[in-house]
């Protein structure tokens, strides 16, 4: 099970920064590390088909059959097939290097808030998009994370969205979002 690092009430909002599998999260949705034609092949995706079945990866077919190809900044959301989430929100961040990261990481944060709003939903957790194959710096990832839940969090004071969590598996990455964390907001 995860471990929590942090917990503050940020702007009424909790927020809370976990060591942990991302697919044993117990909320409403995960979002995902994605790629623009949702093939789960690897990191975080892999696990996630792993843990919550094939319906998740027939699901992201269907998605990308009907709607085409989700663009970088931009997300999908399909059902938790097995998972206790009920939602998966796919979300897709920049490569790093492919130029604008950081407007492209803030963007696709965004679309999932955007979306777990438009679903009433009340807890989302997202681990560190872009961190791992696509090569994004762990603490700018961190930074640009907070910045962009700060940003949302005022320019939306009537939200559905009471819990957002940080989920990191590795330790490295965990313990970045906790400094982050702690930083900027004791
Ligand atoms: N729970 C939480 N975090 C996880 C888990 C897990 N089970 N597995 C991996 N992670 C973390 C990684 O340690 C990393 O910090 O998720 C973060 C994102 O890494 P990636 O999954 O490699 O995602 P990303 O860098 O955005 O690359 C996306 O990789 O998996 C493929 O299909 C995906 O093409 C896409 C690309």
């Amino acid at each position: 099970m995860s471990t929590v690092l942090w917990e503050r009430k940020v702007k009424g909002c909790t927020l809370t920064t976990v060591q942990g599998d991302i697919t044993l999260e117990h909320i409403d949705a995960i979002v995902n590390a994605a790629n623009e034609h949702l093939h789960h092949g690897g990191g975080v995706a892999a696990a996630i088909v792993r843990a919550g079945g094939a319906s998740i990866q027939l699901d992201s077919a269907d998605w990308v059959a009907e709607h085409g190809r989700v663009a970088t900044g931009t997300a999908a959301i399909t059902g938790g097939g097995k998972l206790s989430a009920k939602f998966v929100i796919h979300a897709v961040g920049p490569v790093w290097g492919t130029g604008n990261e950081v407007a492209k990481l803030t963007s696709a944060i965004t679309s999932a808030l955007e979306l777990a709003e438009q679903h009433n939903l009340a807890s989302i957790s997202f681990p560190a998009i872009s961190t791992g194959i696509f090569g994004f710096p762990k603490e700018l990832c961190a930074k640009t994370f907070f910045d962009t839940v700060e940003n949302w969090l005022d320019e939306h004071p009537q939200r559905s969205l009471q819990t957002i969590r940080f989920c990191n598996f590795d330790n490295p990455t965990a313990n970045v979002f906790e400094r982050e964390a702690r930083r900027r907001f004791g």
